[in-house]
């Protein structure tokens, strides 16, 4: 009878759910990009502004004429871009609107709101099992002392990050960057938040991370619209890349050949421009990056490809990401500039300053597959356990070395800034000589960076930010504040190698 069929119900329409085939995908450069709405704050009082955001289940357009369900902060994806200055405190009421339980994956929908790329005190940074159940709300506050940057906000949940940010749960906290430079502002500068999805024959998004191993979407979108286009004029425009997929990294390159010019990293401005004709971009990596369409004449159209190899035979289409469309001159020719100075930089917190000789300790992470899933150190996440104790404002160099062998892991530390030493013992390259706090540790690779850890005590997370791998326990805790052995070990720190 229908009691015996009820149950297995939800297991027949995940079965029943397939990949939209290739021919049904929308046609790339067909729709224009969007830019997500700058959300303005509820009160402002004194030093502080208030904003409110409502986490909750909403359609979207995103294939051209189907409907999709996501969950947005305030009903969008991305959410709604929070623009702040430097110095104001920002208290953000983050409110769990979101159904009990997920409409096809069957979780229940408890939520943690990372702030990506902000120094938090620990109780507002989202640690993964700080939840807020469907009905509850949590107000977080920033206080914005850090220099300008392109910041991130998304979901943090224990093991369903993945899918709360799959969903939609991302959006942008951008603190206004090159205001005192000549760096193109207003128009000209416009953030592109990249992801790729997966679309059933419905028209909703189908969550397959190949049995907890990766989601490689075949549909890329930038500000939530399929393979779109921006009309641009002839001049510099600033695009602040973030990849906010949830496997995929890019290699990106323009179709015309020419470089691109980079001059902001995770954590700001790099000391000088660089210049590079590819760059890759693991997910969470935000850079800065000067594209000058005046080279070109009015009609000429540039694509915005991605070379990076894994998995685009399988899916052709990832082969590109979005089109500029060269359309008139320039209808203003101010702030069209990239001096060759950005940051003078040798601040006391400027990570790019750092020097090895005022680490007081080297720190090894080793990252592998282990039974199937993913660990640090052989170990995998577990919320009482600190794998670091830094003192509060040391210096330390972490290394970073990928064993898990073709698997490659854009690893995130919270709270810090740092800046990459070197990469299997050769520099950097070029766009990543700027502050960083995701960087990007490939296959066979080994990684270098140093940092000052603080300014705030307290326990903090550090994972791999393929969102997948983090879920399935690549994530590990340092507590910062109280110095002294490596709490897991007992060992004494290893002097500075
Ligand atoms: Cu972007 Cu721990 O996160
Ligand atoms: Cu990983």
């Amino acid at each position: 009878g229908a009691s015996l069929i009820l149950p297995l119900q939800p297991i027949l329409v995940a079965a029943a759910r397939r990949r939209l085939p290739e021919s049904k995908l929308p046609a790339p450069f067909a729709v224009p990009l969007s830019i997500p709405p700058v959300l303005p704050p509820l009160t402002s009082e004194g030093t502080t502004d208030f904003y409110e955001i409502t986490m909750r289940e909403a359609e979207a357009e995103i294939l051209p004429g189907r409907s999709t369900t996501i969950f947005g902060y305030n009903g969008i994806t991305p959410g709604p871009t929070l623009s702040v200055r430097r110095g104001r405190t920002v208290v953000v009421r983050q409110i769990n609107a979101l159904p009990q339980r997920h409409p096809t994956l069957r979780y229940e929908c408890t939520t943690s709101v990372h702030l990506h790329g902000n120094a938090t005190p620990p109780q507002y940074d989202g640690w993964a099992e700080d939840l807020s159940a469907p009905g509850f709300f949590k107000d977080y506050i920033y206080p914005n002392d850090q220099n300008e940057r392109t910041m991130w906000y998304h979901d943090h949940a224990v093991h369903h990050t993945a899918e709360n940010t799959y969903m939609g749960l991302a959006g942008l906290y951008i603190t206004d960057e090159g205001r005192n430079i000549p760096l193109p502002s207003g128009r000209y500068d416009v953030p592109l938040v990249v992801q790729d999805k997966i679309f059933d024959t419905d028209g909703q998004f189908l969550f397959d991370d190949d049995g907890q191993k990766e989601l490689m979407g075949d549909v890329i979108l930038v500000n939530g619209r399929p393979w779109p286009v921006l009309q641009v004029e002839r001049r510099k425009y600033l695009f602040r890349i973030l990849n906010a997929s949830t496997s995929r990294a890019y290699r990106l390159a323009l179709s015309t050949g020419e470089p691109f010019t980079f001059v902001s990293g995770d954590g700001g401005l790099m000391p000088a421009p660089q210049q590079d004709k590819t760059f890759r971009i693991g997910v969470a990596e935000r850079y800065g990056v000067v594209i000058d369409f005046a080279k070109y004449p009015i009609g000429q159209q540039v694509v915005l490809r991605n070379l990076e190899l894994k998995n685009n035979e399988e899916f052709p289409s990832t082969r590109q990401v979005m089109r500029f469309d060269v359309v008139s001159e320039a209808a203003d020719l101010t702030r069209n500039e990239v001096p060759a100075v950005l940051k003078p930089g040798g601040g006391q917190d400027d990570p790019m300053a750092l020097q090895p000789s005022q680490a007081r300790r080297t720190r090894d992470w080793r990252f592998e597959r282990r039974r199937g899933q993913w660990a640090i150190n052989g170990l995998f996440w577990d919320p009482r356990r600190m794998d670091a104790a830094p003192g509060l404002n040391d210096v330390e160099i972490w290394r970073f070395d990928n064993h898990s062998g073709g698997w490659f892991h854009p690893v995130h530390v919270h709270l810090i800034d740092f800046k990459i030493l070197d990469r299997n013992g050769r520099p950097p390259f070029p766009y990543e000589r700027g502050p960083k706090d995701t960087v990007y540790v490939g296959e066979g690779e080994v990684v270098r960076l140093i940092g000052k850890f603080g300014p705030h005590a307290g326990k903090y997370m550090m994972h791999c930010h393929n969102v997948v791998h983090e879920d399935h326990e690549m994530m590990t805790n340092f507590e910062v504040g109280k110095g002294g052995p490596d709490p897991v070990t007992a060992a004494p720190p290893r002097p500075v190698s």
